[in-house]
């Protein structure tokens, strides 16, 4: 530790959610020369991370924040207090979709961004590095800069971008050994002593030649362009797996085939029920504001059609279990397993299974829904509709009496049930539309189940 001593540095992140708290237990664990405090006005938030009942659940990261909690990090809720200590500030509040005014459905809203800047110019006493970590739309740390250093208190603030890659579920292994750590700064001679301070923190366990540097704009662009990039895979493989479904092809074996090709590649071509998520769809909308803002049409249409695509995904999802099921789901008890917006999260903002259950509620199903860890917020996603869902923690009971399951989220333990069991606990005949293709459906069908997948021949008895 001695020998780091001169580098010691309080860093500060705004932000206790799913990027704050990961991100931040993960550099106080690599380098305990820091202290790391993370802030949150939410303080049940704040509570949570100080105990064993972590605020999200993320495989792994409990074993993470105890490596360094009480030694060199520290959740707490005052944030003035942090801000006056802090040498370095990452920012990662929360940038949804604007819902009111201009640009309301696509752009990002910047109020608690803007908020926080306000603060930290409002209480500081000293020069300061501020991180952007949230997504932001490119050229934000213009506006930052701007709010910032319009002080007259001779305070300089050196606004820098470092988006977040990590994926939920797999975040521990993400932060520990990331395809790259992408930081964008100003080339004025502040600007790289800025960076150069950032690096630092990040080479204590990533490697020199994935911590890749570039411009402000370049670094806050390229977060909304790789999220972008991997729903336009998803969105492209679904539109292919209707045109399967329409030819008897099948679309694993399309994805296999193309993804075997080096210059594609294997990964984010898994056909699903649709994306879900809190930021693909928001930071799609938010490129696509962006477009439309400087004129660009054609660019901002291009890929709008992404989000438009994974909309029907859905739709269509439902709109195939009704019309497979003799035109009508009223009144008939309907298992839907996973709320989570994938699977090892507890997570549901966007989540796929909101629009199924939503929809077959319209068509008067009876719902039934199971999930490991997303039952909290799923009450919370369903608060206008609870009297219309029923919500089981076992999938046993949920699928009982059952006229149909539906596979919302690629769960493991949903592999791994005994169907012969549930198949005999349901009504007849037995569907299962397999919204994630996880199941085994040969050896369902085989049991006598009516099994419907996405983009693969439909294997039924009638
Ligand atoms: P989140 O909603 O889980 O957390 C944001 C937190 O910021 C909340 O707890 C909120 O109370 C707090 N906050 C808001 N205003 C505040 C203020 N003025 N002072 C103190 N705290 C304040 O959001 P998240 O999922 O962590 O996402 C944060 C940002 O990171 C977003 O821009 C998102 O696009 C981006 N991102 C998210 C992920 C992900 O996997 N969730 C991955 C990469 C990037
Ligand atoms: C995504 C990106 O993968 C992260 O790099 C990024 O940091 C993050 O968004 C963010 O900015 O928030 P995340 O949303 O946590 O991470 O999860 P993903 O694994 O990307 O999955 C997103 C959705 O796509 C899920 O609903 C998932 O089930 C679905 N998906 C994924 C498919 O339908 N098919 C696939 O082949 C892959």
């Amino acid at each position: 530790m001695e020998s780091n001593a001169k580098n010691a540095r309080n860093i500060l992140c705004i932000g206790a959610g799913y990027v704050g708290g990961p991100t931040m237990a993960m550099i106080a664990a690599r380098c305990p020369q820091y202290k790391v405090t993370v802030v949150d006005i939410n303080a049940s938030r704040i509570s949570a991370w100080n105990s064993d009942n972590l605020p999200i659940y993320e495989p792994g990261l409990l074993g993470v924040v105890k490596e360094a909690r009480g030694r060199n990090l520290f959740f707490s809720t005052d944030v003035e207090a942090a801000i006056k200590e802090a040498d370095i500030i990452f920012v990662s509040v929360n940038t949804p979709t604007k819902t009111f005014g201009g640009g309301a459905g696509k752009a990002a809203d910047l109020q608690y961004w803007e908020k926080t800047a306000r603060m930290i110019v409002r209480v500081s006493t000293a020069d300061k590095i501020i991180v952007e970590k949230s997504t932001l739309p490119v050229r934000t740390a213009a506006a930052m800069s701007r709010i910032l250093n319009a002080n007259d208190k001779g305070i300089r603030f050196e606004v820098l971008s470092n988006p977040e890659f990590l994926a939920e579920g797999t975040a521990v292994a993400d932060m520990q050994n990331p395809d790259r750590v992408l930081i964008g700064a100003q080339g004025t001679p502040a600007g790289i002593k800025a960076l150069d301070a950032i690096v630092e923190i990040y080479a204590n366990w990533v490697e020199r030649d994935k911590i890749i540097t570039s411009n402000v704009w370049s670094a806050e662009l390229s977060k909304l362009v790789a999220n972008a990039f991997l729903a336009q895979r998803i969105s492209s493989i679904n539109s292919i797996s209707v045109l399967c479904e329409k030819t008897e092809a099948d679309v694993a074996e399309v994805s296999r085939a193309i993804g075997m090709d080096s210059r594609i590649g294997s990964r984010f071509l898994s056909s699903s029920v649709g994306f879900g998520g809190s930021c693909f769809q928001k930071d799609i909308l938010n490129l696509v504001y962006i477009a439309e803002s400087y004129g660009l049409d054609e660019v901002a249409r291009y890929w709008e059609s992404v989000v438009l695509m994974n909309n029907y995904q859905k739709r269509r999802f439902v709109s195939n279990m009704i019309s497979t099921m003799f035109n009508t789901v009223a009144d008939k008890r309907i298992a839907v397993f996973g709320f989570a917006f994938k699977a090892d999260t507890g997570d549901t903002r966007e989540s796929p299974a909101i629009d199924v259950v939503k929809q077959l509620i319209e068509e008067r199903a009876r719902v039934v829904i199971t999930d490991p860890e997303a039952l909290d917020n799923a009450k919370i996603d369903l608060a206008g509709c609870l009297d219309k869902v029923e919500m089981l923690s076992d999938p046993y009971a949920a699928a009982q009496g059952a006229h149909a399951i539906a596979i919302c989220t690629e769960w493991q333990q949903y592999r791994e049930l005994d169907y012969k069991k549930i198949f005999d606990s349901m009504e007849k005949p037995a569907f299962i539309f397999d919204g994630r293709n996880v199941l085994d459906h040969k050896k369902l069908f085989d049991m006598g189940f009516n099994v419907f997948s996405i983009g693969k021949p439909a294997l039924k008895h009638f």
